[in-house]
């Protein structure tokens, strides 16, 4: 028997204008993400510069808007003045956070220039690992200094005569962490963060800073730790992290599709958390959210940690997602979308080899299943997300109780002509028809309906088989008497865009 689901929509109940930068990634250097990946010099799928157009041609379809670099962990160690400045002349580095050596042939002047072919903005990370304010406000000075002072200068011998005006940084990385370099405690980073930020600002005022929040909701520190960070950094800092990765180990994929209701909870709890600050401290700035690392993360872990050390670009963190990856990306985006009232930034980590969307080998670059919930929601979910209300079946997870069979969210574009539905079904074995009356939007039929089903939730895409899993059109959604009907085949995720048609445009 086919469940039912109703959503309710109307025109006056806005959440908020999505921040175009929530559909951010990441690129790090770590295993084949720089080195392999978006740069492979010598390799005939690359440019005069060294960057592979494959590459380029999938990250432009994805229409990432911003990219964060260069970690993530490995920026807890990184000496940034290793990567500018003659090639010849950089030195070799042992990472010490992911146990490699780092050639340092490429930095950021090339991240730079790569960034421009990618059509994509660079959101950077400064070390207060195992540096600090100082050398945080050296960086900012050789990327957005016009000239006349030592570090501008130097970028200029480096052969950029203009600044790369970098108005995104991220004040370090992870902090919370043992695993990390320099791991502070919540008061030794608030005050480093608070410090850092101070002097980065005064010498670039239109920068926005992001500190560190908890790296997973699961820390023992977290709650604690942000409001601790946010006493002493507040004002400082414009946003506060949230990092977050979920993954299928025990095989309960029930309660692995119930991932984003956890997600959903700890933006609400870091909001909730950043309120309260604001409150303490009345003041009228409000802090915004920034999930500047997030996806799925499990399926390379055995096979990392075989991996030989110190050895250069390995193939490291390379997990192959599969049909139900598809299925949570799905419905994360949309999670991050009901809360684009308070979550502006976010970056699915990573981008390319290392948990990521694309993957290349030396001859080609295809596309994981995860690729195309992000590629649809970057390019249509832009525009005004509206409340979207669910009444659905739910079934119990173990993890997080009772959810919803549905997960779904409407964005209206900014032309005012159309209306985009993301929807997941979760249930593993009940077709759910959902509704939606439509009578306050009127004129509207169904111009697209895209679909990712498969009776297989391991399937894979892969070099051999690239195409295994892949977004297909359906036409069963329609619009009668005002009223949006559509089937979601169990374990299943869909885009419905909906379309004035010109005589009806009031
Ligand atoms: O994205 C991979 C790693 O995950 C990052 O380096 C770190 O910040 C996080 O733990």
């Amino acid at each position: 028997m086919v469940k039912k689901a109703q959503l309710i929509i109307d025109r006056y109940f806005i959440t908020a204008k999505t921040d175009p930068r929530i559909f951010g990634s990441f690129i790090e250097h770590l295993g084949r993400a720089v080195y392999g990946g978006i740069y492979d010099p010598g390799n005939v799928l690359s440019n005069e510069h060294g960057f592979r157009k494959d590459v380029l041609e999938l990250v432009r379809r994805l229409k990432v808007p911003v990219v964060r670099y260069p970690g993530g962990n490995f920026v807890s160690g990184y000496h940034w003045e290793d990567g500018v400045g003659p090639a010849e002349q950089r030195p070799k580095r042992a990472d010490l956070a992911w146990h490699v050596i780092e050639t340092n042939a490429f930095g950021l002047n090339e991240f730079s220039d790569w960034a421009k072919e990618a059509e994509t903005d660079v959101m950077m990370a400064v070390n207060l690992g195992t540096r600090g304010a100082e050398d945080a406000k050296n960086l900012l000075e050789y990327c957005n200094f016009k000239g006349g002072t030592y570090y501008s200068d130097l970028r200029k011998q480096h052969g950029y005569a203009e600044p790369h005006n970098i108005k995104l940084w991220c004040l370090g990385n992870e902090m919370d962490g043992p695993w990390q370099m320099g791991h502070k405690t919540a008061e030794e980073y608030g005050r480093t963060a608070a410090e850092t930020g101070r002097l980065m600002k005064m010498l670039d005022p239109e920068i926005e800073t992001v500190a560190c929040g908890s790296s997973s909701v699961t820390m023992p520190t977290f709650g604690t730790w942000e409001e601790t960070v946010l006493d002493l950094c507040y004002d400082e800092i414009d946003y506060l992290s949230l990092h977050q990765y979920y993954g299928n180990r025990d095989g309960d994929t029930a309660d692995y599709l119930a991932s984003s209701a956890g997600l959903d909870a700890f933006i609400q709890a870091v909001t909730a958390i950043c309120d309260c600050v604001k409150a303490k401290k009345r003041s009228k700035k409000q802090i915004h959210l920034s999930l500047d690392e997030w996806n799925v993360w499990y399926h390379s872990d055995e096979a990392d940690r075989a991996l030989p050390k110190w050895v250069q670009a390995p193939h490291q963190l390379e997990d192959v997602y599969n049909f139900e990856d598809a299925l949570l990306v799905g419905s994360m985006l949309i999670t991050m979308l009901r809360h684009a009232d308070r979550l502006k930034i976010a970056c699915m980590a990573q981008l390319v080899n290392v948990i990521a969307p694309i993957m290349t080998s030396e001859t080609g670059a295809w596309c994981q299943t995860i690729f195309y919930p992000y590629m649809y929601t970057s390019l249509y979910g832009r525009g005004t997300v509206l409340n979207t209300i669910i009444q659905a079946p739910k079934y119990e997870s173990k993890t997080y109780g009772d959810v919803s069979m549905a997960d779904a969210v409407f964005v209206a574009n900014d032309d005012g002509d159309a209306l985009t539905l993301f929807a997941v079904n979760r249930s593993l074995s009940e077709n759910l028809e959902i509704t939606c009356d439509l009578r306050q939007f009127p004129g509207y039929s169904v111009e697209e309906h895209i679909l990712m089903s498969d009776d297989d939730l391991k399937a894979e895409n892969t070099e051999k088989n690239p195409n295994r899993v892949m977004p297909k059109t359906g036409d069963g959604a329609l619009i009668d008497g005002g009223r949006l009907t559509a089937v979601l085949e169990k374990h299943s995720w869909h885009m419905i865009r909906l379309k004035k048609t010109k005589e009806n445009i009031a």
